[in-house]
């Protein structure tokens, strides 16, 4: 089953967005296999973002998501990667669709509250530089069958 890796920002997290961001998750259907609310390294944060280490924000990107707890979580289902993406919204909160998180929460691009992996490659290199293997649950709500 196709899973994903979801990051709520310190933004997300100082503003207590955590269980409404959580929320919009749960309630489309996806199922929760790992969360965790840490606080980042330097060292993951760069390892994190490191395809973006060439470009202007990265500096300033990296101290942000060091700067504050985050929660790390790991959702799973159908099509997640891509159907997270579009719950997220636009990269910058101004420009995203009413409906989304950011759009509906956000307006500055440098606090746009969530990461969500952008494919299905990246999500497996994600959840495993997040979580180790026992930190993740596999388990079957008894709701499936309703939603399929
Ligand atoms: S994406 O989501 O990868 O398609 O978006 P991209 O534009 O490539 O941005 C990569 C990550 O950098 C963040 N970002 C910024 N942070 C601060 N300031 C500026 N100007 C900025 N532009 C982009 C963006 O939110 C992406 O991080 P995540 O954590 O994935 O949201």
């Amino acid at each position: 089953m196709e899973r994903t890796f979801l990051a709520i920002k310190p933004d997300g997290v100082q503003r207590g967005l955590v269980g409404e961001i959580i929320r919009r998750f749960e309630e489309k259907g996806f199922t929760l296999v790992g969360l965790k609310l840490l606080k980042v390294s330097q060292e993951l944060a760069q390892e994190h973002y490191d395809v973006h280490r060439e470009r202007p924000f990265f500096a300033g990107l990296v101290d942000f998501i060091t700067s504050g707890p985050v929660v790390g979580m790991v959702w799973e289902g159908e099509g997640v990667v891509a159907s997270a993406r579009k719950i997220i919204g636009a990269t910058n909160p101004l420009s995203a669709e009413p409906g989304t998180i950011r759009g509906d929460l956000g307006i500055n691009i440098g606090r746009n509250l969530i990461h969500g992996s952008d494919a299905v490659e990246t999500a497996q290199r994600e959840v495993s530089l997040w979580f180790k293997e026992e930190e993740l649950v596999s388990w079957q709500p008894t709701i499936t069958p309703w939603l399929h």
